[in-house]
Parts: C-alpha cells; sequence; structure tokens
C-alpha cells in the first residue's frame, strides 16, 4: 500500500453530483459507502483529498461543465501534489469510459451507474492504481440503507427501480442506465419501515420508470407496491418519480386516491404538445392521449398538483408543432415545469437527425415557453393568498437564515417566517404573498 492508501481512513471527501434526483440518491448512497469505510465528508474542494464527481450526459451542457470542473480540479492537483485523487461517476463515466481517462488523464477512477456497489471491493485499490468499472449485470445489487448518507432527515428518495426500455429519440438514459431492472420489494419496504423508524415523514420512490416496476420474484407491480408502502406506519407523504404517459393507467391513478398518504401531486413528462412530434420522439402516446390522462387525474383529484418536462426545438418541429406545445401549456395549468433545448445526443436515434431547428430559433421557443408559464404560475399562485397551507419545513433559505423553506403537499416551495424552531417538522403556513416560483407566509 502507498502513503495514500494507508491514510484512507482520514481521507475527506467532496462529492460533486450533476443531474437528476437519481443521481442525488446515488451521491448519498456514494458517500455511505465512502463514510462506512473511514473516510469523512467534508463541504469544501480545497480541502478534500478525495473528490467524486457524479455526472449527468442528459444534455450537451451538462457534459461540458463536468470538463470545466475537471479543468479547476487539475489545477488544483498540481497545487496539492499526488495525495488528491479524482473520480468520475456516473452517466458519464459510462458513456466514455477509458476515452474520458485519454483526455483526461488526471481522474484516477471512473465508475458507471451500475458499479457503485463495488466501491467496498474497490477501496483498497482506490487510491493506488487507475481503476475503470463500467459493466452492467442484469441483477439488482443492494447497497446497505444502512451506509446512505442522507443529507436530510425528514424526506427520503428510495430507489424502487433503474434503467429505461423506451429508448425515446433523443434520449440518452437506456445507453448509460442500461435496460430496466427492479429492485426486489422486501429490501424497498425494510428500508422505508426503517426511515419510518427513524423520524423520517416523507418517501419519494425513484425510477426512470416508476410505472413499469415489477418484484423480480413476487412480480408485484406497482400500484401493489404504492398500497404496501401506504400502510407503513409513520409515513406521512408518498411521492414518486418518474412516470411515464404511456403506463399511467386509470388504475394506477386510482390507486393514488385510494392510498391517502400518496401526495395528490404527479410529474408527467409531456416532453411536447404535437401529436406528430411526439410520434417522431417515440413516446408511444398523442397529445389527446396526454390530456385524457390528465383530464382522468384531475377527475379523481381535483387538487391535483401536476409538473412536466418539455423540449424545444426537436429535429425538425415546425413553428405550429411549437405552437401545440404553447397550446398543452395553456390548457394544462402545471404547476411547475422543466424545460429544455433539444440537445442532440451520441448514439441516439434523433442525433442522426440532420433537420435541426436552428440555435436561435430553439433560444426564442424557449423563452416563450419559460415567460407564458411563469405568467400561468404567477396567475396560479396568487390565488392561495390567505390560504393555510401544511408544509414540511426541510431547512432554512439559503438566501436568508431567519427564513425557513419548504414543500407543500403539491410540492410547491414556500418560504416562510417562524417564531419557533420548525427545521424537519410539518408546520401551518399562512400565505401572505407569491412570487412565480415560490410562495411566502408564516406560521400560525
Ligand atoms: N435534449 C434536451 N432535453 C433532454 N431531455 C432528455 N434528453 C434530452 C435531450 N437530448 C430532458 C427530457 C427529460 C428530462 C430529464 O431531460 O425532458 O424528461
Ligand atoms: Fe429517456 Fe424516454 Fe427513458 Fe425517460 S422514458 S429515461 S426520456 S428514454
Amino acid at each position: 500500500m502507498n502513503e495514500k492508501s494507508k491514510d484512507f481512513k482520514n481521507l475527506k471527501f467532496f462529492i460533486h453530483t450533476f443531474g437528476c434526483q437519481m443521481n442525488n440518491n446515488d451521491s448519498e448512497h456514494i458517500a455511505g459507502i465512502l463514510n462506512s469505510h473511514g473516510a469523512n465528508p467534508s463541504d469544501s474542494l480545497e480541502e478534500s483529498d478525495l473528490i467524486v464527481i457524479n455526472t449527468c450526459a442528459v444534455r450537451e451542457k451538462s457534459e461540458d461543465k463536468l470538463y470545466s470542473l475537471l479543468g479547476r480540479l487539475n489545477a488544483l492537483r498540481k497545487k496539492k501534489g499526488k495525495n488528491f485523487t479524482i473520480g468520475v461517476v456516473g452517466c458519464v463515466a459510462q458513456l466514455h469510459r477509458s476515452k474520458l481517462l485519454e483526455k483526461m488523464p488526471h481522474i484516477d477512477f471512473i465508475l458507471g451507474p451500475d458499479n457503485y456497489w463495488q466501491i467496498p471491493e474497490i477501496i483498497p485499490n482506490l487510491l493506488e492504481e487507475k481503476i475503470i468499472s463500467t459493466e452492467w449485470s442484469k441483477d439488482w445489487h443492494e447497497i446497505p440503507a444502512a451506509q446512505t448518507l442522507r443529507s436530510s432527515k425528514v424526506s427520503a428518495f428510495v430507489t424502487i427501480m433503474e434503467g429505461c426500455n423506451n429508448f425515446c429519440a433523443y434520449c440518452i438514459v437506456p445507453y448509460t442506465r442500461g435496460r430496466e431492472k427492479c429492485r426486489p420489494a422486501p429490501q424497498i419496504l425494510s428500508e422505508i419501515l426503517e426511515l419510518a423508524h427513524n423520524g423520517y415523514k416523507e418517501i419519494q420512490l425513484l425510477g426512470q420508470n416508476v410505472n413499469s416496476y415489477i418484484d423480480p420474484n413476487s412480480k408485484m407491480g406497482f400500484m401493489e407496491l404504492l398500497r404496501e408502502v401506504n400502510a407503513i406506519e409513520g409515513i406521512d407523504w408518498i411521492r414518486f418519480i418518474t412516470s411515464h404517459p404511456k403506463n399511467f393507467s386509470t388504475d394506477i391513478a386510482t390507486a393514488m386516491k385510494k392510498s391517502e398518504k400518496v401526495c395528490h401531486q404527479l410529474h408527467l413528462p409531456v416532453q411536447s404538445g404535437s401529436t406528430s412530434v411526439l410520434h417522431r420522439m417515440n413516446r408511444g402516446y398523442s397529445r389527446e392521449e396526454y390530456l385524457k390522462t390528465i383530464k382522468n387525474l384531475r377527475r379523481l383529484m381535483p387538487d391535483i398538483s401536476l409538473s412536466t418536462d418539455i423540449i424545444v426545438g426537436f429535429p425538425g418541429e415546425s413553428d405550429k408543432e411549437f405552437q401545440e406545445t404553447m397550446s398543452l401549456l395553456e390548457e394544462v395549468r402545471y404547476t411547475n415545469i422543466f424545460s429544455f433545448r433539444y440537445s442532440p445526443r451520441p448514439l441516439t436515434k434523433a442525433e442522426k437527425n440532420k433537420s435541426d431547428v436552428p440555435l436561435a430559433v430553439k433560444k426564442a421557443r424557449l423563452m416563450a415557453v419559460q415567460n407564458l408559464q411563469k405568467n400561468i404560475q404567477i396567475e396560479t399562485n396568487q390565488t392561495l393568498v390567505g390560504r393555510t397551507i401544511k408544509v414540511l419545513c426541510t431547512g432554512k433559505s439559503k438566501k436568508n437564515q431567519d427564513i425557513y423553506s419548504g414543500r407543500n403537499e403539491g410540492y410547491r416551495v414556500i418560504n416562510f417566517s417562524s417564531e419557533k424552531e420548525v427545521v424537519d417538522q410539518f408546520v401551518d403556513v399562512r400565505i401572505t404573498s407569491y412570487g412565480p416560483y415560490s410562495l411566502r407566509g408564516h406560521t400560525l
């Protein structure tokens, strides 16, 4: 063993996470594994000995941000000497593998999203030699829940499945996260029981495609799983992400309504309001089918809060097709949206399509979508002033330490003042004012 590995137990590590909730949850697993082997988390990049970058490949921009961070780390490494280890993990690691090392030779290890469970095995070598591990396996590899270092004490993400079989024409995920594989239900349920026992109040079930969950042994489906989680005492709020509109049946909507702890809130990515674009995207539903699902959800749960993802400028998107996305936003009136300019990604079907929409058009369309949605949110948030809303307080506002922050059942951000310390508690907040992206108020 060299100097570095002998000192592993006293190492300080820093994890930088790009991308989605799945990545955030993976980083909590990685932090837990490292911590259980004696290393300690640090919030300073400069003071750390081990840097792990958990990467996102969904859009080119997030990949570019990785390269600029790696550039900064190279400079830091020169300053700190050889006792500085850099690992790149996640989707970009999986996508480029050894090519990443050729491009950035100062990386010490590369792990794909399916390889974190190997960290305990490779830890002894991790600091001695360059390691690349990006093999996929068909089986679910359990990372012990006790090894997860969670950032919240009250709200927890719990992975129920991984990967995707859908191959939407723009999306790199099936190539970076592999095919769908589901976590056995007993493991999911025992992790949630343990979380409830430790005082967690909110559970967010995670997966690229949660509606197609099926227990590999008992064949229990998503609806049954939801009912089982609903029966766990101590948990108050259950959410799940991400659902696919083509799999979102009336049965699931009914199970949502019947399970009283399941929040009346749903993220249902539409991507485009145009049936022809949806067809080219290989999404498996039309505008009309999507709107029917929304209507059904609102019939069953009139108070449901909906959010979505939108891509503008998909290859060949005409003005008329784009206007259909605008009119869909006006029709659905989401609580919140995540909107993106289409970004061509390697290996995907759409990348080969040369009829790209000019950048200036993409930019203008994105701005139009965001302005429209901003106005919708202002209009809706206005109607909530004067109401009293139940909020799960998750911390203090980043900008002002006298202000608390949390979310309501509909997953709206609520910033509020309180005479008492209320972090990690449910509180009733009277709404006094609003902005497009959050509500403001004070506790009763
Ligand atoms: N370009 C732009 N946005 C994309 N997304 C996925 N792939 C791309 C891409 N190539 C968006 C989708 C998805 C969200 C996670 O990221 O809207 O739902
Ligand atoms: Fe990507 Fe489509 Fe799978 Fe979602 S459903 S992860 S957008 S391929």
